[in-house]
């Protein structure tokens, strides 16, 4: 698979993209282990994610995503779910492509914030306008536009991103050979000749 050198699949998006239902299903497709990056903060801190920046703020969880995208250095060959604000500062995108190829789950922002309400607690939607969730949306998007591959899973559910994933991962490995060149065609209209 083309990528980073470490040979990991790499997914990022905003919160609501299905990076952690897409990514156990895409590491089952392709036989490999599943990490999540919020799975690594949760564990190290004894508690979860709403929780740590109720006690310890955002800056605080920040630097705990520091730590597991060094930590992520160690990984080979692993799909790895990233949380939504973790690529999204300078030279993180680029971090994360030195791993393995990163792929942006993006997706209608009504889409994803729909998905984000039903699956799970997000304290940085919570208390948020939706003109304050926009803006954020749009300081995040042109972190996200810099990966390797994308896939608009707006109308999608988990099991065709997976796929849709797989497909472009393929395509990446493999990628299509130029087509050889058309005969040149000779003064007298005969092929070849003027090649020589
Ligand atoms: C965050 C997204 C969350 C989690 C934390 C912060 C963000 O992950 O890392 O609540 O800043 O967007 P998901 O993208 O999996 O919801």
């Amino acid at each position: 698979m083309a990528g980073g050198m470490s040979d990991n699949v790499i997914l990022v998006g905003f919160m609501g993209a299905g990076k952690s239902s897409v990514g156990r299903l895409l590491a089952r497709r392709l036989g490999r282990c599943f990490v999540e990056t919020d799975d690594m903060i949760t564990a190290k801190e004894g508690r979860p994610i709403p929780e740590i920046f109720t006690a310890k703020g955002e800056p605080h969880f920040r630097a705990l995503e520091d730590e597991a995208v060094r930590l992520l250095a160690l990984k080979r060959g692993d799909v790895i779910a990233t949380g939504g604000g973790l690529p999204c500062q300078d030279g993180r995108v680029e971090a994360l492509q030195a791993l393995g190829t990163v792929v942006w789950l993006s997706g209608d922002l009504a889409a994803l914030l729909e998905r984000a309400r039903r699956t799970g607690d997000r304290p940085m939607l919570d208390g948020k306008t939706r003109e304050e969730i926009e803006a954020l949306y749009k300081s995040r998007e042109p972190y996200y536009a810099k990966a390797d591959l994308s896939v608009d899973t707006t109308r999608l559910n988990p099991d065709q991103v997976a796929a849709e994933v797989w497909k472009a991962l393929q395509a990446r490995a493999r990628p299509p050979q130029p087509r050889p060149p058309h005969p040149t065609l000779s003064p007298t209209g005969g092929e070849g000749s003027a090649s020589r």
